[in-house]
């Protein structure tokens, strides 16, 4: 049995109050905000049945109110990247805020990572919703989302549900950063990891999709069997990982994901309905946050596995569509699932 129980997080600026849901099974603990739909702590134990906070975040709303990337958000209404912030839809071209470079991310300026969700108890767990209205963020159409939250056992689960007055783009994703050593621990050096994926997208100095669904094979990007980030972070040419795996679409919903810590004998599994898997390995923090219990966070202190779809897709007619049309419901589950060995 999960239960639920609901509490004040604080408050916003304007004096509306952020609630807190702590959803707890005896085998994870998961705390999760009306602010951003953020996870702010994920308790799980290690082999010795000690629990301990694998995400990232901060001890109080402020932190989460001042420019942080994305700490355990819900990030949309597209998550990633899109080329110079521009697409077109039904023949009607549209300008996004820029936020990235030359590009537009996760959402915008005030994307779903900073708006208020209302929150319903529902079995196990906790729903939230939001409507983001037609040319939020430079977005076309209404757009009801409904994201929820359940804990069974040792497996989160987030499900996410959309629908729109006019065809828009949605790609809808949680963006926490794990370390399965404990949160502040001061790299992932000691975790293996495999992802299953056959292609990735290679990025232009953007951060863009050339657009080619390269082979991993032969490639530092073969993560089909383990490997173990120490070693394989310092073989890329860039800062780390910070790119799409394209998911086996015939192979969807099994696991695609696995994330081992050996000293404490955490593992991470993840399986999704989305076609494929942002893995970013944090190379971007700088250490200049102040996180929970006084944490720092410097560079690759932490990965994050943003389930979605491709990077740019609405620019890409090769990438699987992210383009959601009225009278359609998007739907996608990411399963996390918390074990140790
Ligand atoms: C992106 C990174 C970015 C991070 C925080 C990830 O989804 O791929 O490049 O730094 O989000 O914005």
């Amino acid at each position: 049995m999960t239960s639920v129980t609901r509490d004040v997080f604080g408050n916003l600026p304007d004096g509306k109050t952020v609630e807190k849901f702590l959803l707890e099974s005896n085998l994870v603990k998961a705390e999760i905000i009306t602010f951003g739909c953020i996870i702010t702590r994920l308790e799980t134990k290690d082999r010795h049945g000690n629990f301990t906070d694998i995400v990232l975040g901060f001890d109080s709303i402020e932190g989460y109110l001042n420019k942080h990337p994305y700490f355990g958000a819900v990030v949309g209404r597209v998550a990633n990247r899109i080329a110079n912030g521009k697409f077109t839809v039904d023949g009607q071209d549209y300008q996004l805020p820029i936020n990235n470079g030359p590009n537009s991310i996760h959402g915008g300026l005030k994307g779903f990572d900073k708006v208020l969700w209302k929150p319903k108890e529902v079995e196990n767990g906790v729903q939230f919703s939001y409507t983001s209205s037609d040319g939020e963020e430079g977005y076309p159409g209404e757009l009801e989302v409904w994201v929820t939250y359940t804990l069974v056992g040792s497996e989160l689960t987030i499900n996410y549900k959309a629908r729109t007055t006019k065809t828009t783009p949605v790609n809808l994703t949680n963006h926490s950063y794990f370390n399965l050593a404990g949160q502040g621990s001061e790299n992932i050096y000691d975790h293996e990891i495999s992802i299953t994926a056959e292609h990735y997208l290679p990025v232009d100095d953007t951060m863009i999709p050339t657009g080619e669904v390269a082979p991993v094979q032969g490639t530092s990007f073969d993560l089909r069997k383990p490997v173990d980030l120490g070693s394989q972070i310092p073989k890329l040419k860039g800062n780390g990982f910070d790119h799409n795996f394209c998911l086996n679409m015939n192979d969807l919903q099994h696991d695609c994901t696995r994330v081992y810590h050996k000293p404490s004998g955490r593992v991470l599994t993840v399986r999704t309905t989305q076609p494929g898997i942002q893995f970013y390995t944090a190379n971007f923090l700088d250490g200049s946050l102040k996180g929970k219990d006084g944490a720092v966070y410097p560079k690759h202190s932490a990965f994050c596995l943003e389930t979605q779809a491709w990077p740019d897709a609405v620019n890409k007619p090769q990438f699987p569509s992210v383009l959601l049309h009225p009278g359609q419901e998007y739907d996608q589950t990411t399963w996390f699932n918390f074990s140790v060995q």
